[in-house]
């Protein structure tokens, strides 16, 4: 009875977590965040506003990160911030792997009995410990065409890490926000606090915007790009994909089904082995903001090229050296422009069958390095990759995306220049 009395004291003094907020009786139907490409490091960035008093926090967008993770080391102040403690329900939704203890002063980041797990910096691949932590964060609601009442989740959960997890980061980055496919992503959570469906969606630009929840997803002049989505079943990689995890947990990643690969309409022979996730979770094809340019494993990367240079020469486009990162690079001069970008060879992933089809047009495939140069924007991956397939971040431009966690489906716009807009045209003007 002594022992529970002191626990209950000790927990009253420490804990200080605040108890969730009365129901808000405006409950939004989605959510909206803006999201830009940082120039220098050509990382997606949002802005997210938490803790009391509430402050922006600017993370790096981490489609199949696992959770959000901020640097609690430095300028945390909250008055809401609050441990999970090991044993509690938020350390079971977090799947946390440890408890610990922390022998200096009480702050963010530096508690007793908390559980902790490894937050991941899958930009430069760098995992650590952090304690799962909780505090206010506050976004807009939207009906899927402006911004609208700003609403707050109380007990938002994400980890803490240290101040050297953001080496490699964008500058004024504090932490990344994982979209990923767990319990404590940001879709899930807000999905949860919110009882709206388990979706989101990201337009990717150099002013894009990402959704949580259902659409419309209205893009001015008034483009619904919810009405005209392909769909194709997501996959899940049984082998987690992060730096450092516990023993046994999957992916948090975004897989799909490349079934195969055409340029300029034709096939490319390539050693469909690669294609699939085997079991020790090598090959198949996913989803990534972090990657800038898609990454093809070699011997896709060599058949893919080879058909591209040969439809390019087709067309008396005049191949030049490469421009690292880049092997295949082009003179502009005998390439004409159009709406969908540089008129080049198209190069189509093949999905669940030859009807579903993700077309990349020039102004996904092609980076303008120079005034006369312009150069294929796929990248090596060399023979021992992880993943055989990463789409990377400049191919998911200006394409609306929305991942269904309930269902394990994406849908895919295809490029929205084809629809006269693009990812930078949400009306970000409230209208609350
Ligand atoms: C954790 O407990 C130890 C031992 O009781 C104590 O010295 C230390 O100050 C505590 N740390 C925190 C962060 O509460
Ligand atoms: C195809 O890829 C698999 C997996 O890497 C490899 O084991 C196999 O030898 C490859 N086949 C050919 C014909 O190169
Ligand atoms: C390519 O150039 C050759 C020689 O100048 C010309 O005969 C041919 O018509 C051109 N082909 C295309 C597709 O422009
Ligand atoms: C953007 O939304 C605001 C608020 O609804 C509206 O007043 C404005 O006309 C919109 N902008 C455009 C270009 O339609």
């Amino acid at each position: 009875m002594a022992s529970l009395q002191y626990f209950l004291f000790t927990s009253l003094l420490l804990f200080l977590c605040s108890p969730s907020l009365a129901q808000q009786s405006f409950r939004p139907k989605a959510l909206v965040i803006p999201v830009s490409k940082d120039a220098s490091t050509l990382q997606y960035l949002t802005t997210i506003n938490q803790r009391t008093p509430l402050v922006p926090v600017d993370l790096v967008v981490d489609l199949g990160g696992r959770y959000m993770w901020v640097d609690c080391d430095r300028n945390y102040v909250s008055s809401t911030y609050c441990p999970a403690r090991c044993g509690s329900a938020q350390c079971s939704l977090a799947g946390a792997n440890g408890c610990g203890d922390c022998f200096s002063a009480p702050r963010p980041g530096c508690n007793n009995n908390t559980c902790g797990v490894s937050p991941d910096n899958s930009v430069t691949h760098t995992a650590t410990f952090g304690d799962v932590s909780q505090d206010v964060v506050s976004l807009q609601s939207t009906d899927g065409k402006n911004p609208g009442r700003v609403v707050s989740v109380p007990r938002f959960l994400f980890a803490c890490a240290p101040t050297f997890l953001l080496q490699g980061l964008a500058s004024g980055v504090v932490g990344m926000a994982g979209f990923g496919r767990t319990r404590i992503g940001l879709p899930s959570q807000f999905a949860a606090a919110f009882s709206f469906h388990r979706k989101f969606a990201i337009c990717l630009s150099s002013n894009g915007v990402i959704f949580f929840g259902d659409g419309p997803y209205v893009f001015l002049p008034g483009v619904d790009a919810s009405e005209s989505l392909t769909f194709t079943p997501l996959f899940i990689n049984a082998v987690s994909t992060a730096s450092a995890f516990p023993l046994g947990e999957p992916s948090a990643e975004y897989f799909i089904g490349v079934k195969s690969i055409k340029v300029n309409e034709k096939v490319v022979s390539l050693n469909t082995t690669l294609l699939s996730i085997d079991s020790e979770g090598v090959g198949g094809t996913k989803i990534s903001t972090v990657n800038p340019y898609t990454v093809l494993e070699a011997s896709i990367f060599k058949a893919v090229t080879e058909a591209f240079i040969n439809e390019a020469a087709a067309r008396n486009i005049t191949r030049v050296a490469g421009v690292a990162p880049f092997e295949v690079c082009f003179s502009s001069s005998n390439i004409l422009s159009t709406r969908l970008g540089a008129a080049v060879p198209s190069i189509d992933l093949v999905l669940q069958n030859e009807n579903v089809l993700w077309r990349i047009f020039g102004a996904n495939s092609m980076v303008e390095v120079s005034r006369e140069v312009l150069c294929l924007g796929f990248v090596n991956g060399g023979s021992n990759a992880r993943t055989s397939i990463v789409i990377g971040g400049y191919q998911l431009e200006d394409t609306l995306l929305q991942f269904d966690l309930a269902t394990s489906r994406l849908g895919f716009s295809s490029t929205l220049l084809g629809r006269q807009t693009t990812c930078s045209n949400f009306n970000f003007t409230s209208n609350a």
